[in-house]
Formats: C-alpha cells, structure tokens, sequence
C-alpha cells in the first residue's frame, strides 16, 4: 500500500519539564525571596531530592559552599552579573563532587528579576581522565629517563657484585666477615631487582592476549593469597557476575595486576578485614568511549575495609616510587596501571581515608 503523503505523523507535545529532565546538567531556580523554587533530575542527585529542597532558602542548600553562595549573591539586584567557575560541590550530608557552576539573573523580557538560574555539571569523569593524561605523559617522561639510567647503574653494580663474590670467596674461613659479603651481594640483587622492574614499566611490552574468563583467573590469585587471608583472618566475599562473558588479556600480566592489588588491600587491613570482589558489565558510557575503539567492558573492583588513602595521597598513588610504607617499593600499582593501559583498559580508585578503599579496574570484553 502507497503512504499517503498529506498524512502527518503527529509529533508528540514537549514540554520544558520533559526537556529540563532529559538534562544531564542540574538545572537549578532561585526565586526573588532566595528559596528553590525548581530543580531538574540530574540537581537532584547531586543537591538534595526535591522534597528535601524545593522552598528551603539557598543559603541553607549551599551553606558548605561559600564559593557558589557569593557567585547567587553576584546574580541579584544591583549587580544582576552572570559568573562561571569549576570547584568541589559539598551537598548537605557532606558528599564531595567536583562541579562546573554557571550562575545568571533570570529576568523577564522587561528585565524585571525573577530570580537567579543555576547549571551544575558534574565534572567528576573529565577530572579522572584530565589525572589519567597527566599521568601517562609522566610516566613517559619517566620511563626514557630510567631506561638511560638504569643502563648506567647496572654495569657498576654488576662490578660490585663480581667483586662481592670474589670477597665471598677469599673469606670463606673467617665467618664474621663473611657475613658482610653476603649482605653486599643480598643488597645488590635487591637492587638489580628494582632496575628491572623500573625496566620492566618504561619498555614496551608485547602483550600475549588470549580469552580469558576474568573469574577463574581470580580465583587463581586468591588461591595465591590464601595463606595470607587465613593469617589475617581476612574474610573474602566473592559477588561475581557468573554471565559475565570472557575478556581479552594477557594472562600472566593480568594476574600480577589483581595480585598486586589484592596483596596492598591485605597490607592496608588488620582486625576484621573484608575483601570484596565484585564483577560486572560496565554500563558507564565514558568508559566505553574512554576505550577508542568501540566495545564492551567488564569491571572487576577489589574493595577492602582497610586504613584507606588520605585525599592528598590520592593523586599520586599511581606513580613509581611512592609509597607510605617502611618496606614497599612504590612500584606495586604503576606496574597495574601500565598493564591496564597496554589493555586499552582503565583503573580507578575510590578511598577515603579510615574507611577502605576500592580499586576498579574495566577490561574489555571478546567481540
Ligand atoms: N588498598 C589500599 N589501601 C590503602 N592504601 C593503599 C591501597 N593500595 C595502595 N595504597 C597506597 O598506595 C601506595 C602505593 O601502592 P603500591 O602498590 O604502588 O606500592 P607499595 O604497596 O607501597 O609497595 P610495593 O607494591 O612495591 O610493595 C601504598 O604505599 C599505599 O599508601
Ligand atoms: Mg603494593
């Protein structure tokens, strides 16, 4: 049957509530009296639900953000001035985001004030890949200066172990200072040891990626750590996601990940340690997008109760060399990041510091 071209399909009615809520950013109206008197969806997750906001005074919504309070205060009469600014949103139960605000007067087409209109956008995704960026470059840097380095500092200390051997073997009758060759030579290896790894982060490797089911390579480096958990009394919880399907990797390279990562959640934990590990699909569209070519991920998420990370630690934790503790090398979750990264995949962390932390990391899944 021919369409028939004079009929119309009816277009259906939108409306500026309907529009306001397929939003992404808080849209959030002040009224002249200073009270809230409208906010969309995406305000409310990052504000307070309507019910909690609509008609309270902004001062009191925004009393933990003096920032923003004085960028409303500039939006009304006499100086009616529009501002923008990027900074950390603290809602009323004290959950932190960062936020890019717009503040502007509302007025009608006389230019009376109606009020003052506030976009909020969550920045929170664009802050996490700005610190992944900044990072990669640091790393390269990083990586072409060890190389040259390390090429320098293992011919010398090749020399000193010869030489330490060759001690080891003229005192071999005098114990006492024996002793001493041995520790030369212990320390030297210890050394050797942290080139390679230093090594190991700044040359490319070839991955040997083979499909793997991400549960049973878990369970693998559980098997791993058993001894450890049951010394500590650690309870480990597994809330995997059994229709996960399988992921690309490199097998041994993957497990060095997860291992890493579950031997500091062990070291941060002492009485009544929980590991939780969790599997599932990722539904985050950044991610995905984060991945250049399009596809599908899994996250895996090692979240224990432990000490936590305190928030100045937190942008560095991914870099060589740093480390809060006596024996650690630093090296533990650079290795990780450069593994994931080689992936085409992402690490995250989540941490406050006394309440655990969680370490997130997306893979993708075989097409
Ligand atoms: N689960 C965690 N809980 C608390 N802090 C953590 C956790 N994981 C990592 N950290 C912090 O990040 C730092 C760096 O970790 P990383 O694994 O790179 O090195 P390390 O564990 O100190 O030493 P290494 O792994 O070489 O033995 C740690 O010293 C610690 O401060
Ligand atoms: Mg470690």
């Amino acid at each position: 049957m021919k369409a028939d071209p004079k009929r119309r399909i009816p277009t259906p009615a939108i409306s500026w509530e309907a529009i306001l809520t397929s939003l992404e950013d808080g849209v959030i109206v002040i009224d002249p009296r200073g009270k809230v008197s409208f906010m969309n969806q995406a305000a409310e997750s990052l504000v307070a639900s309507s019910a909690a906001a609509l008609q309270q005074p902004y001062t009191r919504l925004f009393r933990k953000n003096p920032w923003l309070l004085s960028m409303i205060e500039n939006s009304q009469p006499p100086h009616l001035n529009s501002t923008r600014g990027d900074s950390d949103f603290v809602n009323l139960w004290g959950r932190r985001a960062p936020v890019s605000a717009s503040v502007s007067p509302l007025q009608d087409q006389y230019g009376r004030s109606l009020g003052t209109i506030l976009l909020l956008r969550d920045i929170t995704r664009r802050r996490e890949m700005e610190e992944d960026l900044k990072r990669s470059d640091r790393l390269a840097t990083l990586g072409t200066l060890a190389a040259g380095l390390a090429h320098e500092i293992k011919n010398p200390l090749g020399g000193i172990k010869g030489a330490a051997q060759l001690l080891r073997r003229a005192l071999a009758r005098d114990p006492s200072l024996l002793e001493y060759a041995e520790i030369m030579i212990r320390e030297v290896d210890r050394v050797n040891l942290l080139i390679e790894q230093l090594l190991d982060l700044s040359r490319p490797t070839r991955l040997n990626l083979t499909m793997l089911n991400i549960h049973e390579l878990l369970d693998q480096v559980l098997l791993l750590e058993r001894e450890t958990a049951q010394e500590k009394k650690i309870d480990v919880r597994k809330r995997f996601d059994p229709s996960l399907p399988t992921v690309y990797g490199d097998r041994p390279q993957l497990i060095q990940v997860f291992l890493n990562l579950i031997k500091n959640a062990f070291q941060a934990m002492n009485k009544q340690g929980c590991l939780t590990i969790t599997t599932r699909m990722e539904t985050d569209f950044h991610i995905r997008e984060e991945g250049k070519e399009p596809g599908k991920f899994i996250w895996v998420e090692i979240q224990d109760n432990g000490v936590g990370i305190k928030e100045e630690d937190l942008p560095h934790i991914f870099s060589p060399f740093f480390t809060t503790k006596n024996n650690g090398t630093g090296l533990g979750l650079a290795i990780c990041y450069r593994i994931i990264k080689e992936h085409g995949g992402l690490i995250r962390v989540e941490s406050r510091e006394g309440e655990g932390a969680a370490f997130r990391v997306s893979l993708r899944v075989t097409a």
